[in-house]
């Protein structure tokens, strides 16, 4: 008995003193001294101790308990602390790390580009307008002159979000992408307040298969001036003001017949190449020449359908591609750049 409890203590004190965690010292601390533990066992066979020798034995026994009670005790401190001091180490704060570094974005060329058209205009004392992308037909085409049968409807093929039309046939109800930014010209003009003097930057689709100089999604700038005894002559100052503006002030414009449904007469508006000034060179293909807007006199019909009286009224129009004007004046030769936001190329400008 005596040397079973010699045992029993020895290898429990070796055991707990090699133990490395809290769990597996409980488990030790159950199969030690729990009611199924080893030492209780031994308590149990006590009867077969000699009667005289008991109290002894008892004794020896309970200082054995005594004894492993302390130490799994100092070892469950010891293991708690060792805890402690991985979990601090594993958290330490360098203070004196830099921290992390925040990139710094930039500025879009084509933002650039608008920004600086709004500066011009803002200046001629218009106003900066918004429309909606999602757009009736009514807007997009059938206000600006471009009825269903209408060819120009064809070429500016678009996304049509609702499609259909109402019994009998007339009516139709399409809603669509705007294909053009000059629905904006509709919506200003409903509103009833004249005279009127605005751009409208914004979003247009087309279905249009991407390449160098297309996308299905671009920008225009919409322009529209409404006021008693406006003139081509108002348009044609106006315009090459602009040019001057935002390419220089040794820029001519020179004014090609065009067609447009919504103006009349329409014309598209080129300024003379900043590159060679006009002489020609790879830049304007040898003409001298860039095309940059289409313009014209608001038609009358158009100023009608919105609740304008032509008779009274007259304006002119413009519009223009963002993209293309941030293409040319940063001499960038493919628009899917503008596109793939690159900070190492968006950095450039
Ligand atoms: N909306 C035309 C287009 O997408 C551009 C345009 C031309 C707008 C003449 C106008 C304008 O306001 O007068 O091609």
């Amino acid at each position: 008995m005596k040397s079973r409890l010699e045992q029993i203590r020895e290898r429990a004190l070796s055991q707990i003193k090699d133990c490395d965690t809290a769990e597996k010292l409980n488990e030790l601390r159950v199969c030690i001294l729990g009611k199924k533990g080893e030492l209780t066992d031994l308590l149990k066979s006590m009867r077969d101790v000699a009667p005289e020798d008991r109290p002894k034995v008892g004794q020896m026994v309970n200082e054995a308990r005594a004894e492993i009670e302390r130490v799994l005790e100092e070892n469950k401190a010891r293991i708690e602390k060792a805890v402690r001091e991985a979990r601090l180490k594993a958290e330490v704060i360098d203070v004196t790390l830099p921290s992390g570094k925040t990139e710094m974005g930039h500025r879009h060329p084509n933002t650039i580009a608008l920004e600086e058209v709004e500066r011009i205009f803002i200046g001629m004392g218009y106003e900066v307008v918004e429309g909606p992308e999602v757009e009736k037909d009514y807007y997009n085409f059938e206000a600006l002159n471009i009825p269903a049968d209408h060819p120009a409807k064809d070429e500016q093929d678009t996304f049509y979000v609702v499609s259909g039309s109402s019994e009998g046939g007339n009516g139709v109800y399409d809603i669509l992408l705007r294909t053009q930014t000059s629905g904006v010209q509709v919506h200003e003009m409903e509103k009833g307040r004249l005279p009127i003097r605005m751009i409208a930057p914004g979003r247009v689709f087309r279905s249009d298969e991407v390449d160098a100089t297309h996308s299905p999604c671009f920008h225009q700038i919409e322009g529209l001036v409404i006021d008693r005894r406006i003139t081509f002559a108002d348009l044609k100052g106006t315009l090459a003001e602009f040019a001057r503006a935002l390419f220089g002030e040794e820029t001519k414009v020179k004014f090609r017949p065009h067609h447009f449904p919504f103006t009349e007469p329409s014309a598209e508006m080129d300024v003379t190449c900043f590159k060679c000034g006009g002489k020609g060179c790879r830049f304007c293909k040898g003409s001298g020449w860039i095309e940059i807007l289409g313009c014209g006199m608001v038609h009358p019909h158009v100023l009608e359908m919105s609740g304008i009286d032509p008779e009274e009224y007259t304006g002119f129009a413009f519009g223009m591609g963002l993209e293309r004007i941030a293409l040319l004046k940063y001499e960038i030769d493919d628009m899917r750049l503008l596109y793939e936001n690159d900070i190492r190329f968006l950095k450039q400008f």
